[in-house]
């Protein structure tokens, strides 16, 4: 962004061993490149350490563009249609429920409760699995194989992923700690495509049948074609999953709850309405919606003043283009700065404020052409975020539920001095902050008795 502004320039390039890498700062270059001439921008860069080291080679996230792709994700796009909105509402509540009892019990641990739900709904969603409260077999597999993800694609973080050759030095090579790496979160790749795959398997062998994602593909099966591919098919794009919608979902909350310490009065604000329109007799639900435009402004100010993945995931150009008098190269590594699109001064005067108001007329009701500029942060173009519906759903439904029954604020330290947040953020290509402690604690006592009553048998 700083280089763009230096430059005066919305479109900035910059060449690494021989690789074209261009970088799009504003909403008009992304849409008009990644968008209308998504045809030719929508592969993915090659990416060794990952693919072909790591062993994600059979992900959707990084699959080059190509039949592979496009049969994968048309499965992916069926079972997350948009015209089947509540589809996964029923996992969603399950699991936002927990997460209230499990805030009202232990509030320091909001950071592992937030991950927890988001395992949660997703393993529901695609392997029927219910998982453990504390340390998951499955959840503990995937963390790691994912925490390998997240250091890959900083991007420029390895550099075989820029001198291919260098895949082929023996593991014992001096500087080859990333051959020695890889090896070990391939292992954890692995074990994450296998293990709840097969645990789906052989709950339908014993005639256990769990709806979920895998088991709706397996029932779609064409008995006539391969059956044997068509499953290696639902696992990959089961395993995608977890892969693409935990961590994200977790780094929308976080920032979230960062934003409430930082923006009390925003937080207020919600909370009346919230009063206001659910009462206290019972939780918000996805139908409540329409009718707290202010906690939808709030998610959406979360996400731009905080895009979850700042960068996008580079798209790959598969043939010459030209663009503004600026010739762009077949196989150039394309990047949409999400985080400078969010920030531009044009769009959203004073940027770096959080102020859900902007995304509302003066009488509170949303500005409905603000949807578009929300979507950037799910990427562009064939490869947009094909789990955007259900990210926002689960996203909306926690931050809603939070602000109903929770207040959460700065914290109190031991000697009676209020322990700040510094607002940093860890450097990897979904934006966490850095860990922060802060204060959660029950609404009245009336809402204490409905998040128990919602989580115990009767
Ligand atoms: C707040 C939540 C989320 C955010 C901000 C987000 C953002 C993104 C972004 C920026 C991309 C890259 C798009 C591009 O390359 O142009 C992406 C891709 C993807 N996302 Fe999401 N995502 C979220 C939640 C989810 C969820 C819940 C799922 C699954 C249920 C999911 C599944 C995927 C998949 C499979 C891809 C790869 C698509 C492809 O390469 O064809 N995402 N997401």
């Amino acid at each position: 962004m700083t280089w763009s502004q230096i430059y005066n320039s919305d479109v900035i390039s910059f060449n690494t061993f021989g690789t074209t890498t261009i970088v799009l700062n504003s909403r008009e270059a992304a849409t008009e490149l990644m968008e209308k001439r998504s045809r030719i921008y929508s592969s993915r860069p090659p990416a060794p350490m990952l693919r072909e080291l790591m062993g994600w080679d059979w992900t959707l996230v990084f699959q080059s563009y190509g039949s592979k792709w496009q049969e994968r994700r048309k499965l992916f796009v069926k079972e997350f249609n948009v015209s089947q909105p509540d589809r996964h509402r029923p996992q969603e509540m399950k699991a936002v429920t927990t997460l209230l009892e499990n805030l009202s019990h232990t509030p320091d641990d909001f950071l592992a409760h937030l991950r927890y739900m988001a395992g949660a709904i997703i393993m529901e969603v695609a392997y029927g699995i219910e998982i453990l409260p504390r340390g998951d077999p499955y959840i503990e597999t995937a963390s790691r194989a994912l925490d390998g993800v997240l250091h890959a694609t900083v991007h420029g973080a390895f550099w075989v992923d820029y001198l291919p050759v260098l895949q082929y030095i023996p593991d014992w090579f001096p500087g080859a700690s990333f051959k020695r790496k890889a090896k070990i979160w391939k292992e954890y790749t692995v074990e994450m495509l296998n293990k709840p795959y097969q645990e789906v398997m052989s709950h339908l062998a014993s005639g256990n049948i769990i709806p979920c994602f895998v088991y709706n593909c397996l029932q779609n099966i064409n008995n006539k074609k391969d059956i044997a591919y068509q499953e290696t098919v639902i696992q990959e794009v089961a395993g995608n999953l977890y892969l693409a919608g935990t961590d994200t979902t977790v780094a929308a909350l976080s920032s979230f709850f960062l934003a409430m310490v930082q923006n009390p009065e925003v937080q207020r604000k919600a909370q009346e309405d919230l009063d206001r329109v659910v009462g206290s007799g019972r939780l918000p639900n996805h139908d409540d919606q329409s009718n707290l435009p202010y906690v939808t402004a709030i998610m959406y100010e979360v996400l731009r003043t905080q895009p979850v993945v700042p960068l996008v995931v580079p798209h790959y150009t598969t043939e010459d283009d030209y663009y503004n008098g600026y010739f762009i190269p077949k196989n150039s590594v394309v990047i949409a700065n999400v985080w400078a699109i969010d920030h531009d001064e044009e769009r959203y005067p004073d940027p770096n404020t959080f102020n859900p108001s902007r995304w509302l007329t003066p009488n509170g009701s949303m500005i409905k052409s603000h949807r578009r500029d929300i979507m950037v942060n799910f990427g562009f173009g064939r490869r947009i975020c094909p789990g955007m519906h259900m990210g926002l759903s689960s996203v909306w439904l926690t931050i809603a539920s939070v602000l109903s029954t929770f207040d959460i604020s700065e914290k109190i330290g031991e000697n009676g001095k209020i322990v700040g947040v510094t607002g940093e953020y860890k450097p990897s290509s979904h934006n966490h902050p850095t860990p922060f402690e802060c204060s959660i604690k029950v609404r009245p006592a009336k809402y204490e008795k409905l998040i128990h009553s919602l989580s115990t048998p009767e």
